[in-house]
Formats: C-alpha cells, sequence, structure tokens
C-alpha cells in the first residue's frame, strides 16, 4: 500500500493505538492498553508499528520466550483499513524480523472463527497444532483441597504433565490464556515457586495436577492445564475458583482441547464462553528462516 510503513513502535504511539484498539472486539474491547507498557519495554522481541503517511493504523508484536520459542499476538489493523493487504504486509515484516531472530518455532493463538487472523496464518505457513474450548467461571468461595506441588515433587509432576493427555493434545503446550507457550522444567519450576500447582494424590501417586498461571493480558487467573482421573479433575478446577475468590481475581478462565474435559470443567461449575474456541498455529524450522519469496 502506498505511504505504508513499517517502524519500531514508540512511546508516543501509544494514544493513537490506544484508539484503534477501542473496539477491536465489540463487548470486549481489547488488552492492548494493559501490556502496552510492558510490551514497549521489552527488548528481546519486537513491537512493529504500521504507519500510513505518518498515521499508526496496524500493529504486531513479536514476543521471544527464549530457547527458540516465539510467539505472536497483537496483530491489529484500523478497521477503516482492513482488507487492504495492511496485515500481508506486517506479516512480512514480522517474518523478516524471524530471519534475524532465527526461532527455532513461532506460535501464536486465534479464535477459531476469526477467518482473517487465520487465513493471513495460513498464507505464511502456519498451521493448526492445537485447538482449546474456552471456559469460564465466576470466583467462588470454598476449600481448596489437594496440595501444592512442591520443588522437591518437580520430577514426579513433570513426568505426569508430559505423559498426559493433555498435553499430547496440546501438542506438549501449556495455556496462558490466550498464549501458549511449552512446558519445560524451567517453566513448572516457575509456576511452583509462585504457587500456581495444585496437585492431588490417592495412596501416596499423584491423581491430578492443575496448573493455573497468571494471564497477564486480562490481568486473572487462567487454568493452564489439568489432568488426572476424573474426580481430581473436577475438584482442581473447583479449587481454581477457590483461589480466584482468595487472590482476589475477577474470574478464572480455562480451555480445554476436547469435549470430554469440556464435560469435567462444566461439571465443576465453569461455563461456556459463547462460541470462544481457540486454535494454536506453528511454524517451524525452515519454514521460518528460509529466504523463499513468502506469499
Ligand atoms: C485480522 C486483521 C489484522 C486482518 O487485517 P487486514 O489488513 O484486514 O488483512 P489483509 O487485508 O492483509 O488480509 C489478509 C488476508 O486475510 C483475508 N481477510 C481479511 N479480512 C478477512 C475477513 N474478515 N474474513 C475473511 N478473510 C479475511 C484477506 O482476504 C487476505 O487474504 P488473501 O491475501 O488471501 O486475499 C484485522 O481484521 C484485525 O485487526 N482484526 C481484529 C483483530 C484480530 O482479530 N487480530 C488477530 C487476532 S490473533
Amino acid at each position: 500500500m502506498k505511504g505504508l510503513r513499517l517502524r519500531d513502535a514508540r512511546p508516543g504511539d501509544k494514544k493513537a493505538v490506544f484508539e484503534f484498539c477501542r473496539n477491536t472486539w465489540v463487548g470486549y474491547g481489547d488488552y492492548i492498553p494493559r501490556v502496552w507498557d510492558r510490551w514497549i519495554k521489552d527488548t528481546r522481541g519486537r513491537f512493529i508499528l504500521a504507519e500510513l503517511d505518518g498515521v499508526p493504523i496496524g500493529m504486531a508484536k513479536i514476543s521471544d520466550f527464549g530457547r527458540g520459542e516465539v510467539w505472536l499476538e497483537g496483530l491489529r489493523v484500523t478497521r477503516k483499513y482492513r482488507r487492504k493487504g495492511v496485515a500481508n504486509e506486517i506479516n512480512l515484516e514480522v517474518l523478516k524480523t524471524l530471519r534475524r531472530i532465527k526461532p527455532r518455532v513461532v506460535r501464536y493463538c486465534t479464535g477459531a472463527t476469526n477467518d482473517a487472523s487465520r487465513k493471513v496464518g495460513v498464507k505464511f505457513g502456519f498451521e493448526s497444532i492445537a485447538r482449546g474450548r474456552y471456559y469460564w467461571s465466576k470466583p467462588r468461595k470454598g476449600i481448596i483441597r489437594g496440595g501444592w506441588g512442591r520443588l522437591a515433587e518437580i520430577d514426579e509432576i513433570l513426568k505426569f504433565m508430559l505423559a498426559s493427555r493433555f498435553l499430547e493434545l496440546t501438542s506438549g503446550l501449556i495455556g496462558e490464556g490466550w498464549i501458549y507457550r511449552e512446558l519445560t522444567r524451567a517453566l513448572l519450576k516457575k509456576y511452583i515457586k509462585q504457587r500456581r500447582v495444585l496437585i492431588k494424590r490417592k495412596a501416596g501417586r499423584l491423581d491430578g495436577v492443575a496448573v493455573y498461571p497468571y494471564e497477564e493480558n486480562d490481568e486473572t487467573i487462567t487454568l493452564g492445564f489439568i489432568d488426572g482421573s476424573k474426580s481430581a479433575i473436577t475438584e482442581l478446577a473447583r479449587n481454581c475458583k477457590y483461589l480466584a475468590r482468595q487472590m482476589g481475581y475477577p474470574y478464572c478462565s480455562v480451555a480445554v482441547p476436547t469435549r470430554g474435559y469440556a464435560a469435567l470443567v462444566e461439571e465443576a461449575g465453569y461455563k461456556r464462553k459463547d462460541s470462544l474456541r481457540q486454535v494454536v498455529l506453528e511454524i517451524s524450522g525452515s519454514a521460518v528462516t528460509s529466504r523463499r519469496k513468502h506469499p
């Protein structure tokens, strides 16, 4: 598009960006104002801004999780300039940046019904690798049963999680709301230290594990992993609601990969968020770094 320039976002773009993000999703708005300060200071990835004749009209964020794992988020084009190829142009710039970072894998998550976002990704070679059904619950008063995972138990917990059906279905990813990241020992250690891992035992053996990270975008908690026996899953899911209340969060959410898990979290009192289904897309290896001409 003539007059379109792609550059790094700057603190001075804040007002214009907030303005065009005001109604990204009807009835919700956007989470960009909540992450702006963090993103603008982030020196590891890149925060790209698209301007047309000097006016900001779009953006995208590249977040570098380390160990070659990159996450894309915050792709936005202001309504007035949609369907004119701006997102495609932004993504070309994203790819140019990725060729410099040389990540092992790049992922993003979007709504399963967000045709535009999915199309933009597929065009650049992204493939769907996981799906999530999004549920939520208000915080509730209740007694937490089960124990906090301890560092001394990390290997046992990690083994349990890595062998779980849940992780198999999410391609090894753990959800932080709409952000998915690889489960590693280091990440689990962080969650344990933050008291974000709950476990249930039966006859001394692990019967269930739940991880409920803080969701930075919506400033709440989310069940990013849950598995075990059916009764352990419902109980741990209930515990998350009690924790949300104790910790003063506005709600708690969970994204589960199948109808089977969904039935269990529904039993624990979670409600489906209308039509909110997630899809996680990925490119890896030479698809990221090759110099082949992208569309
Ligand atoms: C998603 C978004 C960034 C696309 O921006 P855009 O500048 O309109 O996209 P483009 O014009 O570059 O189009 C990219 C591709 O998507 C397709 N597309 C764009 N909008 C579409 C729509 N509403 N429905 C179906 N396809 C659509 C285009 O046809 C194009 O495909 P093509 O190149 O094969 O023709 C924009 O719609 C937006 O800001 N949406 C709200 C925020 C959002 O959903 N972000 C992504 C969340 S992960």
